[in-house]
């Protein structure tokens, strides 16, 4: 049986448009779900939207229509941007799709039967921006939220809670495990939250009618998390008749990898675990809690206005470029910056300057000196590029297993700089005019298969230049993977076209 692997981007807020934070979160998703199927696993990709709550509600009525008609129009933006950016997603869950919505209220009598929930009052704080309960250490004196900076309401009503408290020891196990990367996150949960008194959370709202009532009590609205985390469940057939995809791809041996921006690590990492346990469901193998992206020293958000929109962005540049910046200049486990001139920068040098020339060069090597096609029995398997290329491809696979995305292209590129490097030193074309033709064309075929290496690991993420990538060096794109590259079992046909790769853009 083919091993599973579900991964997952956060359901977005259709209060808005898209800008370049969320499309942080899903080229990571997508980046990692290509790889997964490149080792043939059997992958789940799941994203959507979270489309109930106050604030949409609100925004609803700003625009004078309804809620259902104000999200329809957004969350045909989220799809158009997707498409855009070559991301390959198997569902796009709304929680307002009828199968979802059935769920959360059988999850929520569940729970209720268990005596997990119980009627209450509450009183405290709501960012409804954020749609999110907060403690004091969250605000300012003036009760602005340290995240979106927006004031945060005063709120007192009739609640249903989660006994969250109850589960401080069960937490306080699963922080032992390697569950939530990076590290500083995990500690930042264990210090503000579980450690330091656990309270129970309000999980209903009745001054508002935006969302999924209670079946017991329907004047109550399932908190908006609530309704969302189970999103991640109910997607697969949680609560309906066809659980298929959920024992497959939520089961035991499955891989399961959820992704989220920094200031949702506590819904994550708190909530949703006791709700999969309470649930009997297995907890993810890995949260991977990565930082945010900053524009003028704040988080980029909607409510701040210092966005970035991808749809511009993607007018300009092309998908792959978008991707290689957000893989390679955005290491998830700190803060990145995104301006213009560092995103042009980096494919320059990266992109441009590095792989692309590296692939020009060699292809019109082999065109020029040996009519497009090399003597392939001429490789000399001891010499330290041909060693390095293999070394590169298990290095790679070690850091993307652990989801070091960054990392990994890191040694991508280091290979194909050292294959520059070769270039200028051996300098081919001095061969040709001694004559060593024989030298020459084992300097190539070292140089010609690091390519393949090269272009095979950036698939993941050059979705739209691979191909040219490979048909550059005279080989079928299908005919490449990791069992053809490492045991040398790739046929070369005749280079013929000079492609553009990865055209410099000018400032
Ligand atoms: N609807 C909730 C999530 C529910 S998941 C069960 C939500 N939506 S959101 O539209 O606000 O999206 C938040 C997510 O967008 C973050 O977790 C992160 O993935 C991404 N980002 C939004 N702004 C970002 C940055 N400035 N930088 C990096 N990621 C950012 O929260």
């Amino acid at each position: 049986m083919k091993k599973t692997f579900f991964v997952s981007t956060p359901i977005y807020y259709p209060s808005g448009n898209l800008h370049i934070g969320h499309t942080y979160t899903t080229t990571l998703a997508d980046v990692m779900a290509r790889y997964k199927k490149e080792n043939f696993y059997e992958v789940f990709f799941l994203t959507g939207s979270d489309e109930h709550g106050q604030k949409i509600e609100q925004k609803a009525k700003e625009n004078n229509i309804t809620p259902k008609e104000y999200v329809n129009e957004v969350v045909e933006t989220f799809k158009d941007l997707w498409n855009k950016l070559d991301i390959n997603y198997d569902r796009f869950i709304r929680t307002t799709d009828e199968d979802h919505i059935i769920a959360v209220q059988k999850i929520f009598s569940f729970l209720l039967k268990k005596d997990l929930i119980y009627l209450s009052e509450y009183k405290g704080k709501y960012c409804i921006s954020c749609e999110e309960f907060l403690t004091f250490e969250q605000m300012d004196k003036d009760f602005v939220h340290n995240v979106c900076k927006n004031v945060a309401t005063d709120f007192q009503e009739e609640t249903y809670m989660l006994r969250v408290s109850k589960f401080q020891k069960y937490l306080q196990d699963l922080f032992k495990t390697n569950f939530l990367v990076p590290e500083s996150r995990k500690n930042e949960m264990l210090n503000s939250f579980i450690n330091t008194g656990l309270e129970d959370l309000s999980v209903t709202r009745v001054s508002f009618s935006w969302g999924i009532p209670v079946l017991e009590n329907p004047k109550h609205i399932v908190y908006v998390w609530i309704d969302a985390l189970s999103n991640y469940i109910t997607a697969l057939g949680f609560g309906s008749d066809n659980t298929e995809l959920l024992e497959k791809f939520w089961s035991e041996d499955g891989e399961i990898l959820q992704i989220v921006g920094k200031e949702i690590t506590r819904f994550h990492s708190i909530y949703w675990p006791i709700l999969l346990n309470s649930l009997n469901l297995k907890t993810p193998n890995k949260l991977l809690s990565h930082g945010w992206i900053i524009s003028g020293g704040n988080k980029m958000s909607k409510s701040l206005g210092n966005v970035i929109d991808p749809i511009e962005l993607l007018k300009s540049y092309s998908s792959d470029a978008v991707r290689f910046y957000i893989i390679n200049n955005l290491p998830t486990d700190r803060d990145g910056e995104w301006t213009e001139e560092l995103f042009i920068e980096s494919f320059n040098t990266n992109l441009a300057n590095n792989v692309g020339n590296l692939i020009s060069r060699v292809s019109n090597m082999i065109i020029k000196y040996f009519n497009g096609k090399l003597n392939t029995k001429l490789l000399d398997k001891n010499h330290y590029l041909v060693r390095m290329g293999l070394e590169t491809i298990e290095k790679y696979k070690k850091l993307m297993d652990n989801y070091e995305m960054n990392a990994a292209i890191k040694e991508v590129l280091k290979l194909a700089q050292e294959c520059n490097k070769f270039i200028e030193e051996t300098k081919p074309w001095n061969l040709e005019k001694e004559d060593k033709l024989e030298e020459l064309n084992e300097t190539l075929l070292i140089l010609q298969k690091n390519i393949l290496i090269v272009s095979y690991l950036l698939k993941p993420i050059l979705t739209k230049s691979y191909e040219n990538m490979i048909l550059q060096m005279g080989v079928n794109p299908e005919k490449v993977n990791f069992d053809s590259l490492t045991n040398n079992k790739i046929d070369f046909e005749t280079i013929s076209k000079k492609l553009v790769l990865f055209e410099r853009i000018k400032k």
